[in-house]
């Protein structure tokens, strides 16, 4: 049931019992007070008629008794009046007419008339001084009673129904007050959970709990359309996050595989450049042994400078394994000192002078004028040179030159010593340039699984950033070539100093 037929059915509940109750009273109490008048007045009108027929009971007078009781013909309400003498019998008598019931006086007090039931009955003696001469008995009819009964009843009842009608149109009109904001509450709640329409809101502004009931309501709706917009926003950033970690766990599958690649492109290099020369040693060696005796003796010497070359490049392999193992493993001991440049450039060039002479190179020195003195590891600096004079041969065309150009900036506000190894060879294929500094690469162009390990420019690499330096290869302008630049600062405190080589892409620590 609806909370307004509830309010309604109360309201006209408890005011109907009160309206039936308070008219119960009241006319219970007027029909009493009315009845107890009544007798009152037939007992009054005994006593009265009483004395006034003392003297026609004491004359025996029975003329004069019944002139005397004929005055009840004016009140139609005397049904009976009856006077009785000393002995008892009946003396004379008042009967109303017969047309409204004909109450017969009975002939002795003692005897009690018929049909007189609910009437209202009154008795009497007749006295003269203390002598009884008779008695006297009256009976009145309740029509007067029964008409203010009925008279009551209706007035009683006329009210009752004026309330009653009265109770219902204000209970309805201010159930509404109740009973609207709540059913309008109910309606938007409703209309939440159909719709799933958080954003919806109860009315305000009610001047009962009815409005704390509303605003509270509101607040949770807020709050749970917040917390719905922050599940979203979880879920949508869940998702993110899980394609983003996605892409990350592909790229780092995606490296480690190339960089599996790299290892075992490298371990094949790596006993292809063993074995060339170890070929060339063990054979050498027992063609010599075999043929000792009867070989030229140019021959023989012959076959030992070859073994020797040999000797020399795997030496060369050793050493590079090594000094990258070293220097990517572990802390490295490096020596500043101050020197020129040129001359370690030089260096460089005394130990490739065979490499170039085999393919007639010519190197030119392009350095200005200003160059000042230098604090490096001389030795490392001097591999460095080599390495990147060694990779610009091996990739030069015959007859070529190959430039090295030195030059003092400034960077980051602070001077720095550029030199640049330029060649006219094949040059680096776009977007391999970084590549190439990495452990075991080659770039697309030249790994033809001929040569090299891979591993020269990330000793370099390493090389220079101890130095706390960069290094990085670009194509030449011209379109034909290969330009390595590194630069280092130009003003390092000199001594000794052990450098911690955290990887060979990573960053790098000095200590002095
Ligand atoms: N001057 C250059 N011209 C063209 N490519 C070069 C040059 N220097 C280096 N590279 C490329 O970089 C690669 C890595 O060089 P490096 O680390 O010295 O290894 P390696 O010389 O043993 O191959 C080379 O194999 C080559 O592909
Ligand atoms: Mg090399």
């Amino acid at each position: 049931m609806s909370i307004k037929h509830k309010l309604t059915l109360m309201t006209m509940g408890i005011s109907l019992a009160a309206v039936l109750l308070t008219v119960t009273a009241i006319t219970s109490y007027l029909i009493y007070d009315m009845r107890a008048s009544k007798l009152a007045e037939v007992a009054v009108t005994a006593s009265l008629t009483g004395d006034r027929n003392t003297a026609a009971v004491a004359f025996m007078d029975n003329a004069r008794a019944r002139s005397n009781l004929d005055i009840f013909r004016q009140n139609p309400s005397i049904r009976a009046a009856c006077i009785y003498d000393a002995r008892g019998k009946i003396f004379s008598g008042y009967e109303a007419d017969k047309t409204i019931g004909a109450i017969k006086c009975p002939s002795a007090t003692r005897l009690i008339p018929d049909g007189i039931d609910n009437m209202l009955t009154a008795k009497r003696t007749i006295h003269q001084k203390d002598e009884i001469l008779g008695s006297l008995f009256m009976v009145a009819d309740t029509r007067e009673i029964d008409a203010f009964v009925h008279k009551i009843i209706m007035i009683a009842g006329t009210a009752a129904l004026m309330v009653f009608i009265v109770t219902l149109l204000l209970t309805v009109y201010f159930q509404r007050t109740i009973s609207g904001p709540i059913l309008e509450l109910a309606a938007t709640a409703h209309a939440i959970t159909q719709h799933r329409d958080y954003t919806l809101a109860a009315r305000t502004g009610y001047s009962d709990e009815t409005d704390v009931l509303a605003r509270a309501f509101n607040a949770m709706l807020g709050e749970v359309h917040k917390r719905d917009r922050e599940l979203m926003d979880a879920n949508e950033n869940l998702e993110y996050n899980v394609q983003e970690r996605t892409r990350e766990l592909q790229a780092a599958k995606k490296k480690a595989e190339e960089a599996s690649d790299a290892k075992s492109e490298f371990l094949r290099n790596m006993s292809h450049e063993f074995r060339t020369p170890l070929h060339a040693i063990v054979s050498l060696a027992s063609y010599g042994l075999k043929e000792h005796n009867s070989a030229l003796p140019g021959q023989i010497s012959q076959y030992f400078e070859l073994i020797q070359k040999s000797s020399e490049r795997l030496s060369r392999l050793v050493n590079e394994v090594l000094d990258l193992a070293r220097l990517e493993q572990g802390e490295h001991m490096f020596l500043l000192q101050r020197g020129d440049m040129r001359e370690l450039l030089q260096r460089s060039e005394e130990l490739v002078r065979t490499m170039l002479a085999e393919k007639n190179l010519s190197i030119r020195y392009d350095q200005e004028a200003s160059i000042a003195p230098i604090v490096c590891d001389h030795d490392k600096i001097v591999q460095v040179v080599t390495n990147l004079l060694g990779n610009a041969i091996k990739f030069s065309p015959q007859d070529g030159t190959i430039t090295l150009h030195t030059s003092m900036l400034i960077e980051n506000g602070a001077p720095v010593m550029e030199v640049s190894v330029i060649d006219e060879g094949v040059g680096i294929p776009k977007g391999e340039e970084k590549l190439i500094f990495d452990s075991f690469r080659q770039s697309s162009r030249t790994n033809t699984g001929a040569g090299g390990t891979g591993l020269g420019l990330a000793i370099c690499r390493n090389i220079i950033r101890a130095h706390s330096g960069h290094i990085h290869a670009s194509n030449n302008a011209n379109g034909s070539g290969t330009c390595v630049i590194f630069v280092i600062p130009a003003t390092m405190p000199e001594g000794s100093r052990v450098v911690h080589m955290q990887s060979t892409e990573g960053k790098h620590e000095n200590a002095a």
